[in-house]
């Protein structure tokens, strides 16, 4: 079993779409009862709320329902309980190092650290933007997947 929690801030457009998104590609390989996947934000302001309705609608057009996901705040029991803590951006990583446990032996990066078809290391935070920043979002998060997948295959973890 490997685990993996995506985190952004408010825990309403990125993380949730990470997890959707990993979660699909996981599925489409047979894997789902080997992985964990979770997501939660820096930020406690969208506790309890279901992801952003853009987001629910880009990544419902893509042919997944991220609805019933509820967000949460990242807690420091995540870095005892997740292999893997994949953050959305520089900010995203930078809360997390300053939240880590020193007990930790989980992975925590970028989401988009090791994508080499990727022009930039962050997921941007679409919050403020339109509707056209929900497209780039999954474009990204779809490049991560399958990065985090490959790399999971390559170290022999699944
Ligand atoms: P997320 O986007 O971090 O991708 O969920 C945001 C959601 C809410 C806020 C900022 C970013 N906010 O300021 O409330």
């Amino acid at each position: 079993m490997v685990s993996v929690l995506f985190v952004c801030l408010g825990n309403i457009c990125r993380s949730p779409t990470a997890e959707a998104v990993f979660r699909a590609r996981c599925a489409r390989e047979g894997l789902v009862d080997d992985v964990k996947i979770d997501s939660a934000g820096t930020g406690a302001w969208h506790v309890g709320e279901p992801p952003d309705r853009r987001a629910q609608a880009a990544a419902l057009e893509r042919g997944t329902d991220i609805s019933r996901l509820r967000a949460r705040q990242v807690v420091p029991e995540d870095f005892i309980l997740f292999d893997y803590i994949i953050a959305m951006d520089a900010s995203n990583l930078s809360d997390l190092e300053a939240m880590r446990l020193p007990d930790s032996q989980c992975v925590l990066k970028r989401m988009l650290d090791d994508v080499e078809a990727s022009d930039t290391r962050d997921v941007p935070d679409p919050y403020y933007g339109g509707e056209a920043g929900f497209e780039r979002v999954l474009d990204l998060l779809e490049l991560g997947a399958d990065a985090l997948l490959k790399e999971w295959q390559s170290r022999g973890l699944l």
